[in-house]
């Protein structure tokens, strides 16, 4: 509890028992104070490292003699609940034990599997904490009134400012006068919040890549729109297939790096598409979930960069520093900001002072360090872990591999994903099934591993359970040749 929150209305956070209600033991007025106390400090009501007003001041607020205070207050610093330091007050030492705790914790999700190599986070364990420290704690110091008070709803003009010359620079994006620059709390907020703004135009679907990320479908059904499916191939959306939903005049899509195939998507698709965007005044929906992670050529740039007045670029801090930071962006073409404008009042943004951090980190950069030590950990991760499974599975061919946080490793005929997976969590090794990604159920068996937030001591171990498991459900498999899709093949 901050020193500021120390004066609280005691007479009600104690809750004093009467003396007739009290035991024999806490019928004096001191032992009663004694016995509130010690509930209020066990139970969580008065925290650990919280002063305790000073003796006097409590004795007034509950109306006793000082005497029954300081009796109190010695009692309890003689069990180690409090402590009393000389100049600095009266303290509470006592820290709940975990079972206290978790009493009143909401009951938990079951603990993870020991080796986490499901796809969806970076390493939490690398979150810059020092430096997002540091930029917060200059950045609350030097916060103007204005800051403190209602931001444009767009997002603080400081963090706009960087951001989009960030987004420049790094993915070549268009910063034209028909691209407005608004700031999210993620990538899946950003896609709910235009798939609501393209109802309130008239539009009843939105056609999503199959496989894909299922909180993104999941988004724009909250927006009361409908996700078509559309395959995916080794060039990226098949974009020839949207010609079978004359109806559909909006595409989410994420072409630098699909998730979860991994593919990027081919010049001559990019093109395709935004020949149909142009043709039926379409609305692309960029998702550049995980674009700053390209391993072995330079990231590919964005179709926003090519189409300003066609494509929604969007983008998030989910997969560079963490989702808790919740800061996104969406580069939306003028109309559609426009209507968004209309639509919302106030959107929700991330607080302002953590738009002033990050804006903080961009222009210091201090982001871009950070960018370039992770995507050397990820490299050498990936290859770590590629290298594992060519030598525990060999002849299981792993795709997706050029770029992201994430691999896909497809399994022999015969072998069902969703064994694998079930053996593999048995084992501690959290994996996901590629069916769990596929609009229509059941394809080619495979499953998705993430490498952002496992160890590196902890790949081979990890990799050799999952091989163990791959090959017991292998026997039945046996007859028919290993790695029917190119055998070892990395792409
Ligand atoms: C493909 C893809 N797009 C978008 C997201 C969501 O990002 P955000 O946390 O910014 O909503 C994810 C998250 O894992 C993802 O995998």
């Amino acid at each position: 509890m901050p020193e500021s929150q120390t004066n609280p209305a005691w007479d009600v956070l104690l809750e004093l028992p009467s003396a007739s209600s009290a035991g024999a033991a806490v019928r004096t007025l001191h032992g009663r104070l004694t016995s509130a106390l010690r509930t209020a400090i066990r139970s969580g009501r008065v925290v650990a490292g919280a002063t305790l007003p000073p003796s006097r001041a409590l004795a007034a607020d509950l109306g006793c003699s000082r005497w029954a205070v300081t009796e109190a207050y010695a009692q309890l610093v003689a069990e180690g609940y409090l402590e009393a330091r000389p100049g600095s007050g009266t303290r509470v030492r006592w820290v709940q034990d975990d079972r206290a705790s978790d009493v009143r914790r909401a009951p938990s999700a079951p603990p993870r599997a020991r080796m986490d190599l499901a796809p969806g986070l970076p390493d939490l364990r690398a979150f810059p904490r020092a430096r997002w420290a540091e930029a917060l704690r200059a950045v609350t110091a030097r916060a103007t009134a204005t800051d403190l008070g209602y931001v444009d709803p767009a997002g603080h003009e400081d963090l706009r400012a960087v951001l989009i010359e960030y987004l420049q620079r790094s993915r070549a994006a268009s910063a034209s006068s028909s691209a407005q620059l608004m700031l999210t709390t993620s990538t899946t907020s950003g896609v709910r919040r235009l798939c609501r703004a393209l109802a309130a135009t008239g539009h009843r679907s939105v056609a999503v890549e199959d496989p894909g990320w299922p909180r993104l479908s999941a988004a724009v059904r909250e927006a009361g729109l409908e996700p078509f499916p559309v395959a995916v191939d080794d060039l990226g959306l098949r974009v020839a297939d949207l010609g079978a939903w004359p109806s559909v005049r909006a595409v989410l899509t994420a072409p630098a790096h699909q998730f979860p195939n991994g593919v990027v998507m081919a010049p001559e698709r990019r093109a395709a598409l935004l020949r149909w965007a142009g043709h039926v005044e379409a609305l692309v929906i960029e998702d550049d979930y995980d674009s700053e992670f390209r391993y072995d050529r330079p990231p590919v740039s964005t179709l926003q960069g090519m189409e300003p007045r066609r494509v929604a670029l969007l983008g998030s801090l989910s997969k560079t520093l963490s989702p808790a930071v919740r800061i996104g962006w969406m580069l939306v073409p003028g109309p559609w900001a426009d209507v968004l404008s209309h639509l919302e009042s106030t959107p929700s943004l991330p607080p302002t002072l953590d738009q002033l951090a990050f804006a903080r980190l961009l222009a210091s950069g201090a982001y871009d360090t950070h960018l370039r030590r992770s995507r050397r950990t990820y490299r050498a991760r990936r290859d770590l872990l590629v290298a594992e499974l060519a030598r525990l599975l060999p002849g299981v061919e792993v795709s997706g591999v050029a770029a992201g946080l994430h691999l896909v490793v497809n399994l022999p005929d015969g072998v069902p994903a969703s064994s694998v997976v079930r053996g593999a969590e048995a084992r501690g090794v959290h994996v996901a099934d590629l069916d769990r990604y596929r609009a229509g159920g059941s394809g080619p068996p495979a499953v998705v591993l993430g490498y952002g937030n496992i160890t590196d001591a902890l790949v081979p171990q990890a990799v050799a359970l999952l091989a163990d498991v791959v090959a017991e459900h292998r026997t039945g498999a046996r007859s028919r040749p290993a790695g029917r899709r190119g055998g070892g093949r990395t792409s």
